[in-house]
């Protein structure tokens, strides 16, 4: 007789396949399954040099259902633990993940019962707030996954520290558990920001693709129109021109830089309790860049959200704006984008 599961279980959250061709797989699912295409994601979960990539997603959501999400997950390379688990265990499901509300109380019941963890601790990205535990896969052949997502770790976003620490826990089914672990999770660069506006769509796109703005919700604080009436950014190294395009969910600033021109993406979906806004971290740069960046994008989402009738509580406020001060300082100075 076995312990039951101390704790409700909460609903599926995603479940993540391991396969030898994750776009022939993510295929069949589309066009013969009815599964949807939500997005291609590169992730170093560790064991590529900087800049490259040992994992591929193709992240599509169930058929008729956006907000629930099957991963298809193949190695890049033959040091990744992708690879080398595949190798191992052959393709299909590697782990179904359920939400739990309360994660800290779910992992406390789940070590009272013995139940067998892949880790001793709790496994947090301090960027999204998402937490995650996985039950080990002895009894089952698949790892359990349960997670706890908050308002700005929503249903269908996955951040490269989530994967990095899937990867990690997986070391120990593939005879490499008892060498060091490389700090996997220090690796992995983060790749997007979500928040939440609490306006309708059409007020968050008009807002945001205003260049006088600027200054009032991101660093970019010497945003200015110039003589011709074009806007510019003013910096310590010269003017660099600014254009703001707006697609229908999209909202793009696009820096023109002769050399390499620099553009940030504002993806906006229309949610129940407001509006959900998306920034891709651009990739390519390096590790501290994209954490930089992604901690900027977070105090101007939580500006933009002030600035768009939001109550902010005052601490949080006043640190993103400290926090804009400080940043403001660095893209002043940049000489390139
Ligand atoms: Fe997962």
């Amino acid at each position: 007789m076995m312990t039951p599961l101390p704790l409700p279980l909460g609903r599926l959250d995603h479940y993540t396949l391991i396969v030898p061709d994750a776009a022939a797989c993510s295929r069949f699912h589309m066009e013969v399954l009815g599964f949807g295409w939500v997005r291609e994601q590169k992730v170093n979960a560790g064991s590529a040099p900087e800049g490259e990539y040992d994992m591929l997603n193709h992240v599509l959501h169930l058929p008729g259902d956006p907000s629930r999400t099957m991963v298809v997950t193949e190695g890049l390379t033959e040091d990744s633990i992708f690879r080398k688990y595949l190798d191992a265990h052959g393709p299909g499901i590697h782990h179904v993940a359920y939400a739990v509300d309360d994660l800290a109380e779910a992992y406390r019941k789940l070590e009272e019962a013995e139940i067998p963890l892949t880790s001793k601790r709790i496994a947090h990205d301090p960027m999204t707030g998402l937490r995650q535990a996985f039950i080990s896969r002895d009894k089952t052949g698949y790892f359990i996954e349960l997670i706890e997502r908050t308002e700005e770790a929503e249903e269908g976003v996955f951040k490269s520290g989530n994967m990095a620490e899937l990867a990690k826990s997986m070391k120990s089914y593939i005879g490499e558990g008892e060498k060091a672990e490389p700090s996997v999770a220090a690796t992995a660069a983060p790749t997007a920001v979500v928040g939440k506006l609490p306006c309708a769509i059409d007020e968050a796109k008009s807002f945001l693709s205003e260049p006088g703005n600027l200054p009032l919700w991101t660093a970019h604080q010497t945003v200015m129109k110039d003589s011709g009436g074009g806007w510019i950014e003013r910096r310590m190294n010269g003017d660099v021109p600014l254009e703001v395009k707006v697609a229908a969910n999209r909202v793009s600033f696009g820096w023109e830089f002769t050399e390499k021109p620099f553009e940030v993406h504002f993806d906006l979906d229309e949610t129940p309790e407001g509006v959900r806004v998306t920034v891709p971290i651009p990739q390519g740069v390096d590790e501290a860049r994209a954490v930089r960046t992604a901690n900027a994008i977070k105090s101007e989402l939580v500006l933009l959200s002030d600035a768009l009738g939001a109550s902010v509580e005052p601490k949080r406020l006043e640190e993103a704006r400290q926090e804009m001060g400080r940043f403001h300082l660095e893209v002043y100075s940049r000489k390139g984008a």
